[in-house]
């Protein structure tokens, strides 16, 4: 290859790193420059019959269906699918297949995995986060990235863990490059984490940084105004109390904001250790 084709291309890829692609979306790779398999036209091939023309084998470089990774990809979501019935269903784990079988989301059609949830389903506790980064993409759960190992810090710092807390987030694919979710792909899950907080019907909710908090309580306020007070969440006939903090990811990235997510720990820890009102 010569030197200023590969300067072109070293200059594309790092033109798709810096829009945040960080991964190849096909699990098999296309060689787009392989010498096609069979001699190219002649250069006067327009003068060929048609039918002779149409009877010109594919070339490996071309291939007439594309591999299923790359259908996967640029495929239109189908818009005519029914909505599922989601009152209808009874158990999150038949909510959570009805969700990865779901196609109104577009961050579908680029995330390898649809992360619903980890934790207990009987928990008292449901933590709300954002939405799924690479490691949960790859893993199919969501926190359990670097945000997630300090999540779970945090979480064991107030004695609650795994098998005392359930953990979702806004959206349950990944968005590309880890952008901040828009309100319509927020919107298009809404209805599975509302039956989904419906359905484990916590004591209290906990919503991990300003996208969770603003769609959850339908405010436009920021995270930090938000933050460290009990806000009521409408869940069907009834309020839940609805706790706004900081999101682990953003800890790590400003670790002298943790006394603030140190004080919320506090609040709900005293929340849950609160006889409870009959
Ligand atoms: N950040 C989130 O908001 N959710 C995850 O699942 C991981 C990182």
């Amino acid at each position: 290859m010569r030197e200023s084709d590969v300067k072109q291309h070293l200059g594309l890829l790092a033109w798709y790193a810096a829009m945040g692609v960080d991964e190849a979306i096909g699990e098999v790779p296309i060689d787009r420059f392989a010498e096609p398999t069979t001699p190219a036209p002649p250069a006067n091939s327009e003068a060929k019959p048609k039918a002779q023309a149409q009877a010109t084998p594919q070339t490996q470089a071309t291939p007439k269906t594309p591999p299923k990774a790359e259908r996967k990809a640029t495929a239109p979501l189908s818009t005519t699918a029914p909505e599922p019935k989601l009152d209808e269903i009874t158990t999150l784990a038949e909510l959570a297949e009805a969700a990865a079988a779901f196609d109104g989301c577009p961050l579908k059609r680029t995330a390898k995995s649809t992360c619903f949830a980890r934790g207990s389903t009987e928990a008292k506790v449901m933590l709300i986060g954002e939405a799924p980064g690479r490691d949960e993409d790859l893993q199919g759960k969501p926190f359990v990235g670097r945000a997630g190992k300090l999540l779970d810090k945090m979480l064991s710092a107030i004695d609650l863990d795994e098998t005392s807390v359930y953990i979702t987030n806004t959206i349950y694919w990944r968005p590309p490059g880890n952008r901040t979710p828009t309100t319509q792909e927020i919107a298009s899950c809404a209805p599975f984490l509302t039956r989904q907080i419906e359905l484990l019907n916590p004591e209290v909710l906990v919503l991990l940084g300003g996208a969770a908090a603003k769609s959850m309580l339908e405010t436009t306020e920021g995270i930090m105004r938000l933050r460290g007070k009990w806000k009521p969440y409408r869940s069907k006939d009834r309020d839940i109390p609805a706790l706004a903090t900081l999101h682990p990811a953003y800890l790590l990235r400003s670790p002298e904001a943790k006394r603030y997510a140190w004080r919320d720990l506090l609040m709900l820890k005293e929340r849950l250790s609160a006889p409870q009102e009959s």
